[in-house]
């Protein structure tokens, strides 16, 4: 080898080992965390099936609730604890309210509008405030109404085709975001819009992991060309902009023909299209609002369908959980009427089964990655800016400290003498996030969840299917990995748990 390519080659190794051993020397101020390789830290590490439950397990094998991963050189921090969770990203939201880069969804997919996504700044606010605006927590009125009309809905699809209940819990969630957001229709079928979020919200909340893709690791991977070998992300993603574009789009269209037409019921596009005409900058509000309500139907639908999907796994598998609430439902409703809103109070079983299924299998597993904007120090460790966190909600749900137990389903945790413990952390707490970016839709999702479990619990007995041979089939639990986590598909064996409790879903729906 010539002399000065000798040179060239010792100056590169000699680069490269200094960078690794700052690297490595920067990890003493960090919490412990599996072996780095030399340039590429842990990336062999991240699991890529049922992340939470390895971060927990490294969290016991290194006695830390904190952990440290070295991902191509970037910092990310998993947090399994619910106290630093607070301490950091409520008690520092100045700077813990950031999210990060997502080259894959945000730059290569086109979902840079989501404000889920948005870095901390004004676009991000705006949207925001917006949503707070219309879905305040104090104006239940906004909501409930839709959600009492397609829960009956719900119950008629449930006593005419049981064997289809995946389906209709999709298209139950799916039909109470599009209306509140959007005031649109929903066809009784294979309803075009709920297959278009179904088929979105799958795909960006895949690519919302941090590190699912290469590209996320390495972000010049996006400008690869797409023909070459290994860039298979890029046709990924060029597909998936398409879906991304057609639910940007196309019930946003569908909104404003209604409105124009005069034909459209209230809702939070109609309702922020009255005070546009007035605004300074029109054109900057309609795309705020076109970016909030697409917000609001992929945040909403998707996460809901996974918490009732888990309610009927739980009821084939804790048959006598459904028992002591149909107890306590027939105690206060009786049988003649549905549960309604106003028996919440009184229903305190069923409030902590709802409470149970948040804690069980939470919907964000992994809760949804920060960044911290500025150097941080929290006790004897030091956070870089830019250093990414990722709130491990699932192992704070399953401390068993807190939730003794913690595999087992039972709501009886939140209780003592017949009403709910306040002594017992509510898992809403953790499993909605933290801070400036908790879920502004917590108090929407329960409200869903609560009267949709009330609705079933007082209608139906929900057991396991059974087979050729009448031997049950339970149902995996097994979660997909995904920021909203699945169950795998499954069947379970709906039936009505009287005559008259089917004579009272069919005449209540009347009512509508
Ligand atoms: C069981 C149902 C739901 C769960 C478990 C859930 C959970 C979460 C979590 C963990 C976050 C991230 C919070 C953080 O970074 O600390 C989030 C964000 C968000 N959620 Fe929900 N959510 C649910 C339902 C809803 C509903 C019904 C809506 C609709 C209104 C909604 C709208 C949003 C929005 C807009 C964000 C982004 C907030 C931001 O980045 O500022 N969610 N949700």
């Amino acid at each position: 080898m010539p002399a000065l390519w000798a040179d060239i080659v010792a100056c590169i190794v000699a680069l490269a080992l200094y960078l690794h051993i700052r690297r490595v020397r920067s990890y003493r101020h960090l919490p412990p965390g599996p072996r780095k390789l030399p340039f590429i830290g842990n990336l062999l590490d991240i699991p890529t099936s049922l992340e939470w439950e390895v971060y927990a397990r490294w969290g016991k094998e290194f006695n830390s609730p904190l952990l440290h991963l070295d991902v191509g050189g970037s910092t990310l921090i998993v947090i399994n604890s619910a106290k630093i969770a607070i301490d950091l990203l409520e008690k520092r939201s100045s700077i813990y309210s950031d999210r990060p880069d997502f080259p894959m969804l945000v730059d290569l997919m086109g979902y840079g509008w989501m404000m889920s996504a948005m870095h901390y700044g004004e676009p991000w606010k705006e949207r925001r405030r917006l949503l707070q605006r219309h879905f305040h927590p104090s104006n239940a009125d906004v909501h409930e109404s839709k959600e009492v009309e397609f829960t009956h809905k719900f119950l008629v699809r449930l006593l005419d085709s049981p064997e289809r209940f995946l389906g209709h819990i999709r298209h139950m969630a799916g039909g109470v975001t599009l209306s509140l957001a959007f005031g649109l229709d929903i066809d009784p079928d294979d309803d075009p819009y709920v297959k278009l979020a179904a088929e979105a919200v799958g795909t960006l909340t895949e690519a919302a992991i941090p590190g699912a893709f290469f590209v996320d690791v390495f972000p010049f991977l996006k400008y690869m060309p797409s023909s070459l070998p290994g860039a298979g992300f890029q046709k990924k993603a060029q597909v998936w902009r398409k879906q991304m574009e057609t639910f940007h789009e196309e019930p946003f269209a569908a909104a404003l023909r209604k409105i124009a037409s005069g034909t459209a019921e209230p809702s939070f596009t109609s309702l922020c299209m009255d005070v546009i005409s007035e605004a300074k900058n029109p054109e900057q509000q309609m795309s705020a609002v076109k970016d909030t309500a697409g917000m609001f139907y992929a945040a909403g639908a998707d996460t809901t369908v996974s918490s009732i999907d888990t309610f009927f796994i739980a009821m084939v598998y804790y048959p006598e959980v459904q028992l002591a609430a149909q107890r306590e439902l027939d105690a206060i409703v009786g049988r003649s009427r549905l549960p309604d809103f106003t028996d919440r109070p009184h229903l305190p079983y069923v409030t902590a089964l709802m409470k149970e299924i948040l804690r069980w299998q939470p919907v964000t597993p992994q809760g949804v990655p920060r960044r911290v904007m500025e150097d941080d120090i929290y006790e004897n460790y030091q956070f870089p800016a830019g250093t990414v966190f990722i709130p491990n909600a699932w192992a704070m749900l399953h401390d068993e400290e807190e939730y003794p137990d913690s595999l087992t389903f039972k709501p009886e945790r939140f209780l003592k003498d017949g009403k709910l413990n306040p002594e017992v952390r509510d898992p809403a707490s953790l499993a909605f996030g933290f801070g400036r970016r908790a879920c502004p839709g917590s108090h929407i999702a329960q409200s869903t969840m609560w009267l949709t479990f009330a609705s079933i619990l007082s209608t139906f007995d929900v057991t396991a299917a059974v087979d050729k041979n009448g031997a049950k089939i339970l149902p995996q639990l097994f979660y997909k990995s995904s920021i909203v986590s699945h169950p795998l598909p499954f069947q379970c064996t709906i039936k009505p748990r009287s005559s008259i409790a089917e004579r009272v879903i069919r005449d209540t729906l009347m009512t509508h």
